[in-house]
């Protein structure tokens, strides 16, 4: 990143875990280990820059698998060491966040303003968060169990897609009916969000009516994705109007892998255009995990003079302390 100018996003994808159904987190380490000069040596050359020019580093320190980040982490240590700048650890979900600060990140290609409601949907994450600064944010509801993208993963595999599924019950979902098959919602007052129980009840659902029927995926595949996709667009959508309601806030943006989603993306522009809200939304390939959200982060980071100890423990469950309250901007 040249300031918040993209100059290079250089994402590389770990398709050995399709054969297993889910990410294997040693196969994870071990392939961040091979891949990740690689991925370093292109994001530098397809910015046409040399390693000199870099001023600063920066690499996420948690949520996320451990081993993976402890790589990710060792490795952006020994660079900033051997290049003499300052290395900046950064938390992934602000990343997530922080992304819409990147020029040109979102549909709207404007920055949203402060303060503003976050819903960050992703494969290991799902959060509504309040954030009133870069560094000020403050979260209103998590899911108590199972994170959105892992349980649509659960189910598309399931269904017999392999992983991850997210994008395949999308694609599916288009020529389906989705009014054809109803799902219980959870009943988690507050914003907090349950996807287990969601998920089980689709899980059996699938099984019994496969015991009756043994084609009634293949004969049903779309309805059932269209209908799958519409329950967790309805949840999503009511949590975020409670959150609107609760807070008087009108801007929304949305962020994670599962916002890349075009049904989820149009419900929301429909909720947001009757409600008076403003909405962004980042476009592909900021949705999904990419470098980039890691660089704005540490940029905005670099030029509020935040800089940490380069001994931070990475962590790989969602931290408290990344959220402080107050803030230097
Ligand atoms: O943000 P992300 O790339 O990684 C994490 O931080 O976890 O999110 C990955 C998740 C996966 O569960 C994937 O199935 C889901 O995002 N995903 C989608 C779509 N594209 C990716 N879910 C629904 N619809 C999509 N189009
Ligand atoms: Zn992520």
């Amino acid at each position: 990143m040249r300031c918040n100018e993209i100059l290079s996003n250089i994402v590389i994808h770990q398709h050995v875990h399709k054969k297993y159904g889910g990410v294997v987190p040693e196969l994870s380490a071990r392939l961040h280990d091979e891949e990740l000069l690689e991925a370093v040596n292109k994001s530098i050359s397809t910015a046409k820059i040399k390693q000199n020019d870099i001023d600063v580093v920066s690499c996420t320190i948690g949520p996320g698998l451990i081993n993976s980040i402890l790589v990710g982490y060792s490795f952006s240590k020994s660079l900033a060491m051997g290049l003499d700048i300052p290395i900046i650890p950064v938390d992934h979900i602000q990343a997530h966040i922080l992304v819409h600060f990147i020029k040109n990140a979102n549909f709207n290609n404007s920055f949203p303003k402060f303060p503003f409601l976050s819903l960050v949907i992703s494969g290991g994450h799902t959060q509504i968060i309040k954030v009133d600064g870069f560094f000020k944010m403050k979260v209103l509801g998590s899911t108590l169990d199972d994170a959105l993208g892992e349980t649509i993963d659960k189910i598309a595999r399931k269904i017999g897609f392999s992983y991850p599924g997210g994008e395949t019950i999308e694609m599916y979902s288009k020529y389906g009916n989705n009014k054809k098959f109803t799902f219980p919602k959870p009943l988690i007052k507050g914003l907090d969000f349950s996807f287990s129980g969601f998920k089980t009840h689709i899980l059996k659902f699938i099984e019994e009516k496969t015991k009756k029927e043994p084609f009634f995926i293949k004969k049903n595949i779309y309805d059932i994705c269209a209908s799958i996709q519409k329950s967790i667009s309805d949840i999503l959508i009511e949590k975020i109007n409670m959150a609107v309601l609760k807070t008087n806030i009108n801007k929304i943006i949305l962020s994670g892998g599962v916002s890349s989603n075009k049904e989820i993306i149009n419900n929301f522009s429909i909720y947001a255009k009757k409600n008076n809200c403003d909405l962004f939304v980042p476009k592909k390939c900021l949705a999904t995990d990419n470098g980039a959200m890691i660089a704005i982060t540490g940029f905005l980071k670099y030029k509020y003079n935040m800089f940490s100890s380069n001994n931070i423990a990475p962590y790989s469950k969602y931290k408290k302390i990344y959220f402080p309250n107050l803030t230097t901007v």
